[in-house]
């Protein structure tokens, strides 16, 4: 059963099955019209993205799909969904800023222990998971009421990946894991196993990089990057597009804005600037940085190919060199960071509005040597009121998102 969602995301025909639900075997059988449980089944749509996952081999075990039993226990068995939705925060302590978002509606710390399965045999011990009705947990429906502080998270993806986890359990639980005397008494505190989405970087170092790079000019974003980007973006009733304005859509009965409507709203937040000593300020910076993480935005390996960075840059530019106040890269790799397509249009365009703009570059913002009355020195011109390199552009927010994914980079280990 736990196999369906992974054999059948690879063969594409899941795709066919609208409801995305992986079908597993309880399901089927039991016919679950009425388990309210099975609901959040919808957001499996969601979880299709999870699917291109490397584990899809596991799949081709497929005579197991049949009887809804798993060819065996192994924690391969559970899929990218467990792995990245559950395991980061039921083997241990995680940080509690994570819990803004992520299993919103449960207090974890009543029930994470240091193994997944303490987590388990504690969780059923107080009667939110029900092994033999895995869809009727009430740990679901609690995952259900959460609301995450993020624009860009699902409650329905994590349902259905906690879901996974508990008929996985309801299976091979007695298998796998040894029993324990005190169920909810195996917490020592010790961190959570589970991916760190910022590495070895304290949250603090890296929201200050981050607001002072990202955050500080949030402006050129928002208007198509947020929530509150595609409220303003709203306007009339309409029955289809030839009842809107321009390039508006008409989606449920409203004309909307292209660009918020298509663009992810990884910006929290509304207009005006968001001040660092206001914590709730504060806040909605942190969020927007674990957004654009978990979005995937940027590249650890090859900070500049972060598509944080490519979007909005000029496309077709490529950066030969990068220097200024945050980062200094005279050693560009020779492919890549090259602006590509962005539905927004090119942010970072150095000033080029019309073609032929610059195909490549040296991004040059520094800002150590004014130029008031003395000439630059050699191979610098004066370039708004410093000496940089004749022939550079700058954008100081381009500059600045190069030495926020480099400091992310490092954090990482990339
Ligand atoms: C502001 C909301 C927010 C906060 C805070 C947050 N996350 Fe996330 N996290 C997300 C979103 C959104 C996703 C992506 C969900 C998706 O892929 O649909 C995600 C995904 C993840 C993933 C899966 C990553 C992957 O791509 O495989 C892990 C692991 C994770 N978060 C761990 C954490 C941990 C640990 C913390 C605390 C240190 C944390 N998150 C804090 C919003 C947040
Ligand atoms: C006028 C609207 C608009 C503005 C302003 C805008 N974008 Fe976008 N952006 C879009 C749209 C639409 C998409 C989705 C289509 C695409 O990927 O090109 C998008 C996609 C992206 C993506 C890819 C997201 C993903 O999940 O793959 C990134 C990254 C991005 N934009 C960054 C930015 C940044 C950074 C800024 C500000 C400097 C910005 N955008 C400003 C409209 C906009």
């Amino acid at each position: 059963m736990l196999l369906a969602g992974c054999s059948n995301g690879e063969g594409q025909d899941a795709g066919t099955d609208s409801s995305g639900a992986p079908t597993t075997g309880s399901d089927a059988a039991d016919g679950t019209e009425g388990a309210d449980g099975a609901d959040g089944a919808d957001g499996a749509d969601g979880a299709d993205g999870a699917d291109g996952s490397d584990d899809a081999p596991n799949g081709s075990e497929g005579g197991s799909e049949a009887t809804g039993v798993p060819a065996n226990c192994d924690e391969e068995e559970l899929s990218e969904l467990y792995a990245r939705y559950v395991e980061p925060f039921v083997s241990g302590t995680v940080p509690q800023s994570c819990g803004q978002c992520h299993m919103t509606g449960i207090d974890m710390s009543m029930y994470a222990q240091d193994t997944p399965c303490d987590t388990m045999a504690c969780m059923v011990s107080q009667g939110v998971v029900d092994l033999d009705d895995p869809p009727g947990s009430s740990l679901l429906s609690m995952i259900d009421m959460g609301d995450p502080n993020s624009s860009v998270f699902d409650v329905d993806v994590e349902h259905q990946a906690m879901l996974e986890w508990i008929e996985w359990s309801a299976q091979c639980h007695d298998q796998v894991c040894e029993g324990t005397q005190s169920p909810c008494d195996e917490n020592s505190g010790a961190a959570s196993t589970g991916t760190n989405p910022i590495g070895d970087c304290s949250e603090a170092d890296l929201l200050t990089v981050f607001w002072d790079s990202v955050i500080a000019d949030r402006g050129r974003c928002l208007t198509c990057h947020s929530d509150w980007g595609q409220q303003i973006g709203t306007f009339g009733a309409c029955q289809d597009k030839a009842d809107c304005e321009f390039e508006q859509v008409c989606v449920d009965g409203s004309c909307l804005a292209p660009g918020p409507y298509m663009a992810p709203h990884f910006f929290e937040g509304v207009d005006g600037m968001l001040e660092w000593d206001n914590p709730a300020h504060r806040d909605l910076g942190l969020q927007t940085m674990y957004n654009v993480i978990a979005l995937g935005l940027l590249d650890v390996d090859n900070p500049v190919d972060s598509s944080l960075i490519t979007k909005p840059l000029l496309e077709g530019f490529k950066p030969l060199e990068v220097h200024g106040p945050n980062t200094n890269m005279t050693e560009m790799p020779a492919k890549g960071g090259v602006g590509i397509y962005h539905g927004g249009t090119s942010k970072f365009s150095f000033g080029c509005h019309e073609e032929p703009c610059p195909t490549e570059g040296i991004v040059d913002c520094r800002v150590d040597t004014p130029c008031g009355d003395g000439a630059c020195p050699d191979g610098t011109s004066c370039s708004a009121g410093y000496c940089r390199m004749t022939g550079s552009v700058c954008d100081a927010t381009l500059e600045a998102y190069y030495g926020f994914a480099n400091y992310f980079a490092e954090c990482r280990g990339g």
